[in-house]
């Protein structure tokens, strides 16, 4: 387990979680009723945009770093929730200005969505990340941190008694066989709460496992995101990625593709992104 999220945080990935992440969290709560929420790989739960992880890869000034320098005019109205939410949680860390300080990861941006009453586990594997992400939360009762591995967490905790469920599940995908672990957990999420809201993010390297990833998902109701950098550069970095959604709420796709092609075209020429649905049927208004 060498990956650390801090190196990442705020990057294009990140964008397209945590935006679609924000959008799923509002229109799940604007129901009245209760939502138990897990994040599966939680990571440490703010990242310092600052320090010598993020100034190494640069990658968040060319992600967030690049949407925080648009003006809000014509912006669509889910990035702008999206920009608040992340400037809410940098807010506490020193003065606005236009260059951030700090970057909330999803644990954050779950914590900022919850309504008394809603309930969060938090899950992350790795020690020094676990034990970072109980120092986030230190004396929050609304955000249970578990030093757990998130897989396991998936047959711990459900079905919720809430019996409405946003599951997010983050893997890292340095395991060879992620997908296959993933494709197992979601099958066994599924049977155990097949209504819940589960939101899946991947890399874009292995086509042929995705391929066999999104075939094993052929039976629900789903949503694909993706959003691609453009031709790969020679070092191996990664440029593309996905998140699919289950059981999306009413009106997520649509905020979904007014958002992508915006965020798109400010991360480059050659950048673009793409939302598609599964051939099972549309979602239901509510
Ligand atoms: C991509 S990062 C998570 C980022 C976070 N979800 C966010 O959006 O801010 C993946 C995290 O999963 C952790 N991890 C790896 N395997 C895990 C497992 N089986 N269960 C829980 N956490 C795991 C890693 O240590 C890493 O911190």
């Amino acid at each position: 387990m060498n990956y650390r999220h801090g190196y990442h945080a705020g990057n294009f990935a990140d964008l397209l979680k945590h935006i679609a992440l924000c959008e799923l969290l509002r229109l799940l709560t604007a129901k009245d009723k209760k939502l138990f929420v897990l994040d599966t790989h939680a990571g440490a739960g703010g990242y310092d945009l600052a320090g010598a992880k993020a100034r190494r890869t640069g990658e968040a000034e060319a992600g967030i770093g690049r949407l925080m320098a648009e003006s809000r005019t014509g912006m669509p109205a889910a990035v702008a929730r999206y920009l608040a939410a992340v400037q809410a949680y940098d807010r506490k860390f020193g003065p606005p200005g236009d260059a951030l300080h700090r970057y909330p990861g999803s644990p954050r941006l779950v914590r900022a969505a919850l309504r008394p009453g809603d309930r969060f586990i938090a899950c992350e594997k790795h020690p020094e990340e676990a034990l970072l992400l109980k120092r986030e939360f230190a004396g929050d009762r609304a955000v249970e941190v578990r030093q757990a591995d998130g897989y396991h967490a998936i047959k711990s905790t459900l079905p919720p008694v809430e019996r409405r469920a946003l599951v997010l599940i983050d893997p890292p995908f340095e395991a060879t066989d992620e997908f296959e672990v993933l494709t197992r957990a979601v099958r066994h999420a599924l049977r155990r709460l097949a209504t819940g809201c589960y939101a899946i993010w991947y890399p874009i390297k292995d086509e042929a496992a995705i391929a066999e990833f999104l075939e094993s998902l052929a039976e629900t109701k789903h949503l694909r995101l993706e959003l691609d950098l453009g031709p790969r550069t020679p070092d191996g970095k990664l440029a593309a990625c996905g998140l699919v959604v289950i059981n999306p709420p009413w009106k997520f796709e649509e905020a979904m593709r007014e958002s992508l092609p915006w965020i798109a075209a400010r991360l480059g020429d050659g950048a673009r992104s793409s939302v598609s649905t599964s051939p099972s049927e549309a979602p239901a208004p509510p």
